[in-house]
């Protein structure tokens, strides 16, 4: 068997537990291609594999990451439309973090020629999931009032230029200092949720009529002050629980009054035909925008595999605007 070099976790815990080193490269099955990873990036997911609670779904890689570009080196038995050499980017359930990874044929894209790498390896993770929040599970609609918390965040700044494709008026949450880009990526109305309360800053906006949609991550301190902001008709899409995920008292009156629709979602343990129907309807309503320029991944920084650790620390500081790239050209 073969090896290779990935980033390995000693035991759950901080990124301290990050290490390089030897395991053994993974053989394509059918449908995969085995891929040269040049770039992968980091999402809270990995972060919290790394502390041990959020384990891989069965039958993915243990090794962290769950996103790649690169290109083929082997196509494995029934692969069709892929051959060596081809450069792709695509969404893994796991095994990122490596020299190598397995991606399966039907998730793969191919990188187009003005994109680099690192660049490709920005876009599945936050693009795929702002896309099904808005458009899946959102239904946003032309001109929608739309207001997207953690707006700066990998989600927030592909949330936000998606919805600005769909002529929506955009709201968003963020830390002030982080507010610039998110004007420029096409936000109305930028909330310093430090100092402001989104509630009524929405209230006052849209006198008193309220949102079509909103994407949320904090979950259990913003609900009800969610429901609050919500118009007729309107649905929040609930992706993460970065605030908490009890809450002691919610009244019911404004869902029957306003006909309310709260969704959950989770994009990585949804079934592969799930996230193949999703790529590829994303690509092909998307692919003409990036290369016009109306849509591109917006990297914060771009870290060596071997600042693995400081890369994670970075991340869970909250220090990113968009994402954060890790380059594994360069191993030990
Ligand atoms: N459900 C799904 O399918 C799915 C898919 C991908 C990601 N996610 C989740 O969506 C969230 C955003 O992902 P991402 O990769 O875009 O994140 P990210 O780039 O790491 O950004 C997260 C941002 O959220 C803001 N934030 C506000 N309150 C926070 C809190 N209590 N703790 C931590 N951060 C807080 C921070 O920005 P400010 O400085 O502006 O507060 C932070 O920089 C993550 O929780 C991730 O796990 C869910």
């Amino acid at each position: 068997m073969l090896k290779m070099q990935a980033v390995l976790v000693r035991v759950p815990g901080g990124p301290e537990q990050l290490y390089i080193g030897e395991t053994l490269c993974p053989a394509p099955g059918a449908g995969e291609l085995l891929v040269k990873v040049a770039a992968t990036a980091l999402n809270r997911a990995d972060i919290m594999q790394r502390q041990g609670k959020y384990p891989p779904p069965p039958g993915a890689s243990d090794i962290l990451g769950l996103e790649i570009a690169g290109t083929v080196v082997q196509a494995g038995p029934g692969v069709s439309h892929w051959k060596e050499g081809d450069r792709v980017f695509g969404l893994l359930p796991g095994g990122g973090y490596a020299e190598y990874a397995l991606l399966h044929q039907d998730l793969a894209l191919r990188t187009p020629p003005y994109f680099s790498d690192e660049m490709a390896a920005a876009i599945p993770e936050v693009f795929l999931t702002a896309y099904q929040a808005l458009h899946w599970l959102g239904q946003l609609q032309t001109e929608e009032k739309v207001l997207i918390h953690a707006g700066a965040s990998g989600v927030g700044t592909a949330a936000i230029q998606l919805a600005r494709l769909q002529k929506a008026q955009i709201w968003i949450s963020a830390t002030a200092h982080k507010h610039t880009i998110c004007q420029d990526l096409g936000a109305y109305r930028c909330i310093d949720y430090q100092t402001e309360d989104f509630a009524e800053v929405i209230q006052e906006d849209t006198k008193g009529q309220g949102l079509n949609l909103i994407i949320d991550f904090l979950a259990a301190p913003y609900l009800a002050r969610n429901i609050d902001s919500l118009g007729l008709d309107g649905r929040l899409v609930m992706l993460s629980m970065l605030g908490g995920s009890e809450v002691e008292r919610l009244n019911l009156i404004p869902f029957f009054r306003k006909r309310l629709q709260i969704k959950a979602s989770t994009l990585r343990n949804r079934p592969r035909l799930y996230q193949q129907q999703l790529t590829e309807e994303f690509w092909q309503n998307n692919a003409l925008h990036f290369a016009q320029g109306l849509l591109r991944p917006v990297i914060d920084r771009v870290f060596k595999v071997v600042e693995i650790a400081e890369a994670h620390r970075y991340l869970e500081a909250n220090k990113n605007i968009g994402k954060v790239v890790i380059n594994t050209q360069e191993w030990l």
